[in-house]
């Protein structure tokens, strides 16, 4: 497998994965409308790799602009990343959480069902767990009955690729994100959304670094060990980390099938040697659900004590009423990833902030 797709919406997790992706010697097509990063992201990705990803500036929002690029390239897997992400922003543009991360994500598996493109690696979240289920979150824990538009939007989209993986084939990875954050270790690239921050770290950097005047504290009166939300945050090259091993498990699993030309027959086959997926009936279908989190959390005050320890900034901060939409604490058990996978996150929390605040610091010198 040397192909890959990679859908952006904006250039954080997804600009991290690029890089890893090439330094792993892929071959990365990148499809993003620019909605919510920089085209100079790209010129970033090429001064830490050498390499430059091939770009197309779309959406995916067109069947035939997703048609040309699958005709155009013979893409192996697609890392979907392209969606909106903030959840007190989906209470307020329900429509459009729909409408970019289902609909459009219904286009592109149209596509590649059509162009036989049988892998697809989708980046879920945490939210899609039931709020109401006790933490630690495990992937067999239920989903559902979730409280926002983001997580409805992801819980559909996860539904829609088991089914397709059920009855056409698709080989699925579902990554249940926790809370990455961070940034690459060069300070190159990181997260820069173009508007105000939704997501907690990106604000207290902005707050630490004068642009915003304080952090609002979304409530801190809740039955926590401080009052505040705990959270399962991971460092964004963890959480890439875990992309590439995810990468490497679909094409190493072997399947199962069924030679129908030798009435049949059974035979194991990896994926790289499936030439023809006409051929054969499948025995097996592959329908795999990780979490990438670290199995430890951290409180909204925590966060911000480092972050001040980190800065050496004052960081000024209120305390607001609760966000809508927010779910309360949330961390997972992270053991199915390390059996399956390989895969485990290491970077501490110091990293996670000095990283950020790098980052945040080589922006302002420009
Ligand atoms: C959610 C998802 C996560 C997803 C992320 C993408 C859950 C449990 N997690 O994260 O999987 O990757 O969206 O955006 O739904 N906070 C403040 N002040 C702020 C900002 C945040 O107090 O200005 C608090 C929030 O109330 C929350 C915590 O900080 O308790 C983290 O919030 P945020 O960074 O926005 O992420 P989630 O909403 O938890």
């Amino acid at each position: 497998m040397k192909t890959l797709l990679l859908t952006w919406w904006t250039g954080y997790i997804w600009s991290h994965c690029t890089v890893d992706a090439l330094e792993a010697w892929y071959e990365v097509i990148i499809f993003d409308n620019l909605t919510n990063s920089q085209q100079s992201v790209i010129d970033k990705i090429q001064s830490i790799t050498g390499k430059s990803p091939k770009f197309y500036h779309w959406d995916l929002r067109n069947l035939e602009d997703i048609e040309a690029v699958f005709r155009e390239n013979s893409i192996d897997a697609v890392l979907h990343f392209a969606g909106l992400k903030a959840v007190w922003e989906s209470t307020q543009k329900p429509f459009e959480y729909y409408e970019n991360n289902v609909t459009w994500s219904m286009n592109l598996l149209q596509v590649m069902k059509q162009h036989q493109c049988r892998n697809i690696i989708f980046s879920s979240t945490a939210s899609v767990y039931n709020p109401f289920a006790p933490v630690p979150f495990s992937e067999e824990t239920p989903t559902g009955n979730t409280t926002n538009p983001y997580a409805t939007s992801k819980y559909i989209v996860e539904n829609m690729l088991r089914d397709l993986a059920l009855h056409s084939g698709l080989r699925v990875i579902n990554l249940r994100y926790f809370n990455p954050i961070g940034a690459h270790q060069s300070g190159l690239i990181g997260e820069d959304p173009n508007d105000i921050p939704n997501n907690l770290l990106p604000y207290v950097m902005k707050v630490a670094n004068g642009e915003l005047p304080e952090l609002r504290i979304f409530w801190d009166d809740y039955d926590t060990r401080d009052g505040t939300w705990v959270r399962d945050y991971i460092h964004i090259s963890d959480l890439v980390s875990g992309h590439m091993a995810a990468l490497e498990y679909i094409q190493k699993h072997t399947i199962t099938l069924v030679d129908r030309a030798s009435a049949g027959e059974m035979q194991q086959i990896s994926l790289s040697q499936l030439q023809n997926p006409n051929m054969y009936d499948h025995e097996t279908w592959f329908f795999e659900i990780f979490n990438l989190g670290r199995g430890e959390w951290s409180s909204v005050l925590e966060i911000l004590h480092w972050a001040r320890e980190v800065t050496g900034k004052e960081i000024p901060s209120v305390i607001a009423p609760r966000r809508p939409g927010d779910i309360g604490d949330c961390y997972c058990r992270a053991g199915k990833a390390k059996i399956m996978l390989g895969w485990e996150a290491h970077k501490s929390v110091y990293e996670w902030i000095e990283d950020s605040w790098n980052f945040i610091c080589k922006q302002n010198k420009g």
